[in-house]
Formats: C-alpha cells, sequence, structure tokens
C-alpha cells in the first residue's frame, strides 16, 4: 500500500513536475507571445503616428489646393469679367466701324457726285477763260495803244520839265548851298554840354520862297563877366533838319545830278568838320541809308535807260580819287599811296586828264557798287597807315558821262563830281600843335579849303573869263574843268547839333555863307551836233 502510495506520489511529482514544466513553458511561450504582442502593437503605433502624419501633410496640401483653387476661381471670374468689357468693346468698335464705312461708301458716292458736278464746272471755266482771254487780249491792245500815247507824252513832258528846270537853275546861277544838321547819335544824347540851340525857318514859307534859314544861339562871356547872348541868322538854298532822311535831302539834288545827261558839269561837295556827316551825306549806308553817291547814280542810270527810247545813248565811266596833303591817290588802282605819279593835265581842248588812273567803265548800277567796294577796301588799307586817314583827305568821286543820239544828230557829254571834304575844323580845335605832320596835314587842308572857297568865289561874281585861282591846290585843279564853263555846283553844309561843336559850326556856316552870297553866274551846257 504504501508501495503504492509511493507511488502513486511519485506519479503525482512527475505529473506535477511535467505540470509545472509546462506551465513554466506556457509561461516563456506567453512572455514570448506578449513580447511579440507589444512588438506589433508598438509597430502598429508608430504606424499609426505616421499615417496621422501623412494625414496631417495631406490636409495641408489639401488646404492649399483649396486655396489654389480659390484664387484660379477669382482669377478666372475676374478673366471673364475683363472677358465680357472686351467684348462689349469689341462690339462697339464693330458697330463703329461698320457706321464709318457706311460714311465711307456714302462719302464716296458724294465724292464721285462732286467730280462730276466739277467736270462740269471746269468745261464750263474753260469756255470762260477763253471768252475772257478774248476779251483781254482786245481791251490789253486797246490798253497798250493808250499807255504808248501816254508815255510818248510823259517824255515831251519829261523833256520840258528838264529844259524848265536847267533854264531855272540859269537863272538862279550855278552856286547852291544846302545846310544839312545831323540828329545826335546815341553816344551822344547824354553828353555834358547837350544840344546846341538851333532852331530851323518856316518850312512852307521856305518852299514859296525857295531860301531857308537856320538860328543858332551862343553864348559868351563878356569882358565885364557877363553872359552874352548873341542870335546868329544864316540862309541858305535849303535847311536839312536832323529829322530829314537821305531820301528826302536826295529829292532836292535829283535835278541837278540829273543835268549831267545834259551836258552839265555837276560838283556836289559836302563840307563841315570833321563827324558831321559829310561821309554819311555822300556815301551813306545800306539800304534806304544810302547817300547821294549810289543814288544819284542809280537815278542816273534809270533815266539814262527812259532816254534810250528817245534815240540816247550813254557811256558812263568812273574814277574815284583821293587827295592827301595836296598828293592824289587812286582808290581804284593797285599803286603805292602818296608815291605822286598821278599828274593833272589839261589838254588845249581844255579836257583834263588825270596820269595813270584806273577809269572803269560802267554799264549797271551792279559795277557801280563794286566800284564803291573797292575803294572803301582801298581806303582801309590806307587808312592802317595813318589814322583817321579818310577825315584828312578829299575823296572825289567822277562819273563821266557821253552821249549821243544818231536820230537827231546830237551829241553831250557832263561830269559828275561828288566830292567828300576833308574835315575843315581849325588848327586848335584839331590838336595839330604837338605833332608836325599833323600840322602839315591841317594847313594843307586849309590851304586846300580856302582855295576852293575863292574859285568858288571868283565863279560867282562871274570871272569866268577873268583870273579864277585853280592852280593854288590840287583839288582846284583836279576840279578845274568841272567848276569852270559849263558847270553846276552844289555844296552841302554839314553841321553838328552839339553844343560842344558850337564853334566850329558857326566857322562852317560863316564859310558857307561866303560861298552862298557870291552873285550868281550862269551854268551852260556842252551840247552840240555830232561832227560825223
Ligand atoms: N543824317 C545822319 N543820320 C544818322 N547818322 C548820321 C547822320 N549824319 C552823320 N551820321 C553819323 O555820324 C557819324 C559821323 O558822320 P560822318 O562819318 O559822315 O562824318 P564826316 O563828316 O564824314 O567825318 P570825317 O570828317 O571824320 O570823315 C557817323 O557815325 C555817321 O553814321
Ligand atoms: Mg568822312
Amino acid at each position: 500500500m504504501l508501495a503504492d502510495a509511493q507511488n502513486h506520489e511519485r506519479d503525482t511529482r512527475k505529473k506535477l513536475s511535467e505540470v509545472s514544466e509546462e506551465l513554466a513553458s506556457l509561461r516563456i511561450a506567453h512572455a514570448r507571445e506578449t513580447a511579440e504582442l507589444q512588438r506589433q502593437l508598438q509597430q502598429k503605433e508608430r504606424s499609426n503616428r505616421s499615417l496621422e502624419e501623412e494625414m496631417q501633410q495631406g490636409r495641408d496640401e489639401l488646404s492649399q489646393e483649396r486655396e489654389t483653387i480659390r484664387k484660379l476661381r477669382q482669377t478666372q471670374a475676374e478673366e471673364e469679367a475683363k472677358h465680357m468689357t472686351l467684348s462689349a468693346q469689341l462690339s462697339a468698335s464693330q458697330a463703329r466701324n461698320s457706321a464709318l464705312q457706311d460714311e465711307v461708301e456714302r462719302g464716296a458716292l458724294a465724292v464721285s457726285a462732286m467730280k462730276a458736278e466739277l467736270e462740269v464746272a471746269r468745261l464750263k471755266a474753260l469756255q470762260v477763260e477763253d471768252d475772257a482771254a478774248q476779251r483781254i487780249s482786245e481791251a490789253q491792245a486797246e490798253c497798250d495803244a493808250k499807255v504808248a500815247a501816254v508815255e510818248d507824252e510823259l517824255r515831251n513832258a519829261e523833256t520840258i520839265r528838264r529844259k524848265l528846270h536847267n533854264q531855272v537853275q540859269e537863272l538862279k546861277g550855278n552856286i547852291r548851298v544846302f545846310a544839312r544838321v545831323r540828329p545826335a547819335l546815341a553816344h551822344e544824347e547824354n553828353s555834358p554840354e547837350g544840344l546846341a540851340q538851333i532852331a530851323y525857318g518856316d518850312e512852307r514859307q521856305a518852299q514859296e520862297t525857295g531860301q531857308s534859314h537856320l538860328t543858332v544861339t551862343t553864348r559868351s562871356e563878356s569882358a565885364t563877366g557877363k553872359e552874352r547872348e548873341q542870335v546868329l541868322t544864316f540862309q541858305f538854298d535849303q535847311v536839312f533838319q536832323p529829322k530829314d532822311g537821305q531820301k528826302e535831302v536826295f529829292e532836292e539834288i535829283m535835278m541837278l545830278a540829273q543835268s549831267v545827261l545834259d551836258g552839265y558839269n555837276v560838283c556836289i561837295f559836302a563840307y563841315g568838320q570833321t563827324g558831321s556827316g559829310k561821309s554819311w551825306t555822300m556815301e551813306g549806308g545800306e539800304g534806304e541809308n544810302a547817300g547821294m553817291i549810289p543814288r544819284a547814280i542809280d537815278m542816273i542810270f534809270a533815266v539814262s535807260n527812259q532816254l534810250k527810247d528817245r534815240g540816247w545813248n550813254y557811256q558812263m565811266e568812273g574814277t574815284f580819287l583821293e587827295v592827301y596833303n595836296e598828293v592824289i591817290n587812286d582808290l581804284l588802282g593797285s599803286g603805292q599811296f602818296d608815291s605822286r605819279k598821278h599828274e593833272i593835265k589839261i589838254d588845249k581842248d581844255n579836257v583834263m586828264t588825270v596820269t595813270d588812273v584806273v577809269s572803269l567803265p560802267l554799264s549797271n548800277p551792279r559795277q557801280v557798287s563794286v566800284l564803291l567796294e573797292r575803294a572803301r577796301s582801298r581806303r582801309a588799307v590806307a587808312a592802317t597807315l595813318m589814322n583817321e586817314r579818310s577825315s584828312r583827305s578829299h575823296s572825289v568821286f567822277s562819273l563821266k558821262v557821253k552821249g549821243s543820239n544818231p536820230l537827231s544828230g546830237e551829241e553831250c557829254s557832263g561830269i559828275l563830281n561828288l566830292v567828300d571834304l576833308a574835315g575843315s575844323e581849325r588848327l586848335a580845335s584839331s590838336g595839330a600843335g604837338a605833332n608836325k605832320d599833323r600840322l602839315k596835314e591841317t594847313i594843307n587842308i586849309n590851304k586846300s579849303l580856302s582855295a576852293l572857297a575863292d574859285v568858288i568865289s571868283a565863279l560867282g561874281q562871274g570871272q569866268q573869263g577873268g583870273h579864277v585861282p585853280y592852280r593854288n591846290s590840287t583839288l582846284t585843279r583836279l576840279l578845274q574843268t568841272s567848276l569852270s564853263g559849263s558847270s553846276k555846283t552844289l555844296m552841302f553844309c554839314n553841321l553838328s547839333p552839339l553844343n560842344a561843336h558850337l564853334g566850329e559850326t558857326v566857322c562852317s556856316l560863316r564859310f558857307a555863307t561866303k560861298v552862298n552870297t557870291t552873285p550868281a553866274g550862269n551854268a551852260k551846257r556842252s551840247h552840240g551836233r555830232a561832227s560825223g
């Protein structure tokens, strides 16, 4: 029994240990399974987390996509709006376009209608033109005949007028004196001593009497220290005031200058102190300001052209000389200045020539301006040799005119001399005292000016046949044949308006008065029958 019990216990124990072993292995298996499960759980959790992250990322992307879609929708809406506007504009343009097309079509229709009308009008106009041309040419022929008749009358009247003018001049005597007061220049307006007191006579009265006067008031201190006022009146054939332009002055000498075409010798002088307007009067400036030389020549050309109708043919030539310190220089030549190579010769027929000077044939006014320009530039060269040379020399422009008329067999010749005299100031005011050359110049100027006054005075006193002191100066010898016999002389007495020059002004006026009051001689013209 015990053995049974013991067997049983052994069996039981054995079973227990087996159960225990089994339990232990179960436990191990369980632990292994638990660990496995836990590992799987962690794995699941990790994959869960990454899924969540992916989901979050997906959500973010989704919201971004939504935002993009929202913006695209907005853009689409805007584009649609724009599209609608453009479509509206397009249809408006299309509407306008078709309206314009309509208009163009209407215009084209109107144009072609007009063209048709125009063609009709053109044909009508051609017809009218033809008629008018016919009538015009008839009227023109009538007019031409009338004009020719009037022109003929005019030419006859002109010839009579010129004859009468010359007769009047002959009656009045051959010496005229015009005074001309120049205006104050811009820089003189405020000159310290101001303007001289110069008054002019009544212009209408002057026209009626043919004489005009000017009055100068001078003030000086007497020995007792009292201011003495002197009113001096001078009478001339004409007095030009500062306001009178070159045109007004020329009108008064025009007939005189023109008479060279009738065979008279004409001398026009400009006398006056330096700066008184001699060169301005003779040569002047451009255009309106042109002086007597260019105006006289233009007029002589114009009149000689008119006289062609009456059968007259004129030949003209010009010389331009300068007399400086009694020596003649050729302003048109090319020789040296002041070298004494030009001599004055007078042949037995009383024809005067200056040796070796250039005499330019002149057939139109253009050649004259070339001549004047040549003289001007040569004078400018000489001026660099000596200061203010032109004020200290006489310049003599001579236009020789020879006319012949084969129809009437007449011939005539005359010379127009236009002389710009040297400045007339006295020794003291020229400042010559200090300088030998200046003194010589001044003595020569005074000598030649007083020789000129003596010659004019002798001529005026009718001493044509008697003694006229031509030989006392180069200038009077040069002008001898022009001044003697068949000559008309005019002297401009140029005056400055300034108080500072009043002394010289009075001297000039006295000189001019002396020339003016010489008794009248008669001008005779050189006019004869052609011998051949
Ligand atoms: N009537 C005038 N109107 C306007 N300007 C004038 C007139 N007369 C003279 N002048 C001016 O006055 C100045 C002096 O004149 P101009 O040169 O003619 O004097 P001039 O008598 O020839 O002097 P010179 O003896 O020194 O040669 C110039 O500037 C000229 O342009
Ligand atoms: Mg001058």
